[in-house]
């Protein structure tokens, strides 16, 4: 049993907790069965003081950089959660030695920009769109034959916003008739760099065509319609690499080499959000998280809080490897209903599930707008997130780019998460607010980015833990 709950075949028997918060081998068995459900009990606040895991955006992209790099890279705080782990093994997998992770360090033994080889089975890439995303530039330039393909998820993703691009480059990038993956990559002689008006705000776009740049003949450009993150950009000019940025424009020319680094990879701010929200809404929570990336591309979160009107305090800002870091000191505070600014959402854009239940502890409504996106992320993010604050009691209505949510008392119930982890991790916080108890299902991917969620959260006053009994 794990947690006192009984949804079990596999025997669990007692065990300790390893230090480094991996699953219990009674999580692994209700992982892999696919039944891990999360209990969270109404009320608490939270106080103390929690580092969450590393980011997962730079994580994907220390691999990925240091794996074509000449040299060693020494990653620390490297994310060990599911979709940053595909990554790793995928370069494995292409004959990459990668030490580690031990305690979040890594050593990543380059190969240079030539030096990947063909893998021998399809590369899976579970439920990582980044992987698959970033995965197809890099590789469609490195002169592999390579397919890569990953969850049922992943599977119905649109990948025509990558194929398309790299298309133009000369990249023979084959999908399915529906644009999805798995993804079919052969080598076709040398790329062409490209100048790209990007249709859609995506760091995924961006960073795979920037990829792609390194190995193309010639400067590719692309234009961005909003910032998008820049985590791609900073680790690139970090393994020595010109890009350069004009405004929304930002340049590569390829046929130069990536030096090996050191880096280390500051906390998840889209991690910390959930704590951002539970400590915001919990009455009596006054918590501080240490060492969180805030690089201003990732700062939407903060900012929309703050219109809301949350208490949250950025502290002892510095660089870490060319990226902001803090701590932030958050407060409950009453919250207000807002319109959500539209140049908020690329800032913001995985922080929604997160946002929406902040939204439902408000007075008064808060409307999204311009967030299509949200629905072609690991589950359709609005109607999903609008049909379990339904059945809490919240007023969400969901529209093709957005939703209105009107704050409430949030009743218990069991809420579906699809399979995101990030829906699974903000109704988990919506029990700080509820009645009675919420019954969370498929919670088992939150290991793709929060390892150790359940324990951290119970840590600082988060009622959750796993099973319904
Ligand atoms: C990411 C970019 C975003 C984000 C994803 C990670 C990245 O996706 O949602 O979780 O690491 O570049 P889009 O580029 O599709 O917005």
């Amino acid at each position: 049993m794990c947690g006192g709950h009984t949804v079990l075949t596999a025997p669990c028997w007692p065990e300790k907790r390893p230090p480094s918060l991996h699953l219990t081998l009674c999580e692994q068995a209700l992982v892999t069965s696919g039944q891990l459900q999360y209990a969270v009990d109404p009320g608490g606040r939270l106080n103390g003081r929690l580092r969450v895991p590393g980011d997962k955006s730079i994580s994907h992209r220390a691999i990925m950089l240091g794996s074509v790099a000449e040299g060693v890279t020494q990653v620390s705080g490297f994310l060990e959660g599911e979709d940053s782990l595909a990554t790793l093994r995928a370069f494995r997998a292409m004959g990459v030695p990668i030490e580690g992770p031990h305690d979040g360090q890594v050593r990543v033994h380059g190969v240079g920009m030539h030096g990947l080889q063909t893998p021998q089975d399809v590369l899976d890439l579970g439920n990582s769109g980044t992987s698959m995303r970033l995965m197809s530039g890099l590789l469609s330039g490195a002169g592999l034959e390579v397919t890569l393909g990953g969850d049922a998820s992943l599977s119905s993703r649109p990948m025509k916003r990558v194929t398309e691009p790299l298309g133009v480059m000369g990249a023979q990038v084959e999908t399915t008739p529906e644009g999805t993956a798995p993804l079919r990559i052969r080598p076709d002689g040398r790329l062409r760099g490209i100048d790209y008006p990007m249709p859609l705000a995506s760091a995924q776009v961006k960073s795979c065509l920037l990829l792609a740049g390194l190995y193309a003949e010639g400067a590719t450009c692309i234009t961005e319609p909003a910032p998008t993150r820049d985590h791609t950009e900073r680790m690139l000019r970090g393994f020595g690499y010109s890009v350069r940025r004009s405004g929304a424009r930002v340049c590569i020319t390829g046929g130069g080499r990536l030096a090996g680094c050191d880096i280390e990879v500051p906390g998840d701010i889209s991690s910390a959000a959930f704590f951002l929200v539970g400590a915001s809404i919990a009455e009596g929570s006054d918590l501080l998280l240490e060492h969180v990336g805030i690089n201003p591309t990732r700062g939407g979160v903060i900012a929309i809080l703050r219109q809301m009107g949350a208490d949250i305090e950025v502290l002892n800002e510095r660089e870490v490897g060319g990226e902001p870091v803090a701590d932030l000191r958050v407060r409950s505070a009453p919250l207000k209903g807002i319109r959500i600014p539209e140049d908020q959402v690329p800032l913001a854009i995985d922080e929604f599930p997160a946002l929406f239940v902040a939204a439902a502890c408000a007075e008064g409504e808060t409307l999204l707008t311009g967030a299509a996106e949200l629905r072609v992320k690991e589950s359709d993010r609005i109607q999903v997130m609008a049909d379990g604050l339904t059945t809490l009691g919240v007023a969400a209505q969901p529209t093709p780019d957005g939703i209105s949510i009107r704050g409430a008392m949030l009743d218990g119930g069991t809420v579906e998460s699809h399979g995101d982890h990030r829906i699974a991790m903000a109704f988990a916080m919506a029990g700080l607010r509820a009645g009675s108890p919420i019954v969370i299902n498929d919670c088992a991917n939150v290991h793709t980015s929060f390892p150790g969620f359940v324990e951290l959260a119970g840590r600082v006053g988060v009622r959750v833990r796993y099973g319904a009994g």
